[in-house]
């Protein structure tokens, strides 16, 4: 493959971080560079902010050098949410509009767009609107429908388990029960595996409601079986079955009540009023989204790159890149944006899980 041709290609980063943005970024620059020989490169700045207010950096292949393991992502990134992107800014700028000139301006070939959910609807939103975009499915949470793993993923895994391992040594000098609380607020992907990974004996994802009379009777079990100490892996969106119960208003009304910091001290707190049982709750937070990628994370963006690269040579646009059986797979942008991909409850995984007595409090 060789093209003399001069390829103007935008990159941007939205959404939180994650490890490997700037793997992947680099994995594409290489796969280009490697490919073509005029290349000009525009990196925006701080997520679609950067195309909006005309904010980036003419870069070179250089510039994407050495940050294979370097975490978080060299052009920066905020949360532009899409439910706001039609309405004008304070200013009355029109974001679509801004992004479309900015784009035309620079005559790109195309934008590169590394993201999860929401930055995915974005892209989605400027392929209608005649952009030539490819995204690149980011997120601690794996929810990206279309893929079966985003990067990302397998890193927070990597550090979370072993939040949980460390938990394990010290709960079991203090025959304590502990709580790690774990990302995802919207689904259990990262909670399951890091949980199961680590040995915990009770995990609980949003996509199963939690009875904590349950929680507590897997507590009691543990200890009749002459274990001194119980590990709960808590996903922050995981939710009671009372708190499922309620509508989208009284539940959004408690939430705004803040009696806990979150559901992980509300569940220690009625642990202990009911059994007397002290529970510590430890929350590694967003160390699960920093430092450096792991290996898989590394591999799977310089495919992914290479993979994008490939596309863009090819003129092939309005895909996500995903991953399905190991392999690599340009999905249509508009058959997968806006959806959310979680556990499911009745999943192979999650009756592994059950089948060696781990308790999802159902
Ligand atoms: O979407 C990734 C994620 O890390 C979630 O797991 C987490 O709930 C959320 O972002 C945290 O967002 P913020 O960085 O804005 O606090």
């Amino acid at each position: 493959m060789s093209t003399k041709k001069v390829m103007r290609v935008g990159f941007l980063t939205s959404g939180g971080d994650c490890q490997a943005l700037n793997a992947a970024m680099r994995g594409v620059v290489k796969g280009l560079s490697n490919n073509c020989e005029n290349l000009e490169l525009y990196g925006f700045l701080n997520g679609y902010k950067g195309l909006i207010y005309g904010d980036f950096k003419l870069l070179t292949p250089q510039d994407f050098s050495g940050i294979l393991t370097k975490g978080g992502t060299i052009l920066g990134t905020s949360r532009v949410p899409f439910k706001e992107i039609r309405i004008p800014d304070e200013n009355g700028v029109d974001k679509v509009e801004a992004m479309k000139q900015n784009y035309h301006k620079l005559n790109l070939d195309c934008i590169v767009i590394l993201g999860g959910n929401g930055t995915q609807k974005t892209a989605n939103l400027l392929r209608e609107e005649g952009l030539n975009v490819i995204h690149l499915p980011k997120t601690i949470d794996n929810d990206i429908a279309g893929t079966e793993v985003t990067f990302g993923f397998q890193s927070a895994i990597n550090i979370a388990t072993e939040a949980i391992d460390c938990i394990h040594t010290t709960a079991a000098s203090h025959n304590r029960v502990f709580i790690v609380e774990v990302m995802g607020h919207k689904v259990g992907w990262l909670t399951l595996n890091a949980g199961m990974a680590s040995g915990a004996d009770i995990i609980l994802i949003p996509e199963i409601p939690y009875d904590t009379d349950k929680v507590i009777e897997a507590i009691k079990r543990r200890t009749k079986e002459g274990k001194g100490f119980t590990i709960l892996a808590v996903a922050e969106g995981a939710i009671s079955k009372k708190d499922a119960a309620l509508s989208k208003k009284e539940y959004k009304k408690k939430q705004e009540e803040k009696k806990y910091p979150s559901v992980s001290y509300e569940l220690a707190d009625e642990i202990t009023k009911k059994t007397g049982i002290e529970v510590r709750v430890t929350v590694p937070g967003h160390t699960q989204r920093g430092g450096s990628p792991c290996p898989y994370d590394r591999v799977l963006c310089t495919r992914l790159g290479a993979e994008a690269a490939k596309a863009i040579i090819e003129g092939d646009f309005g895909n996500m890149i995903g991953n399905v059986h190991r392999e690599l797979v340009r999905v249509p942008l508009e058959k997968v944006a806006g959806q959310l991909k979680s556990v499911d409850p009745e999943s192979q995984i999650i009756k592994d899980a059950k089948f060696v007595g781990i308790s999802f409090g159902d």
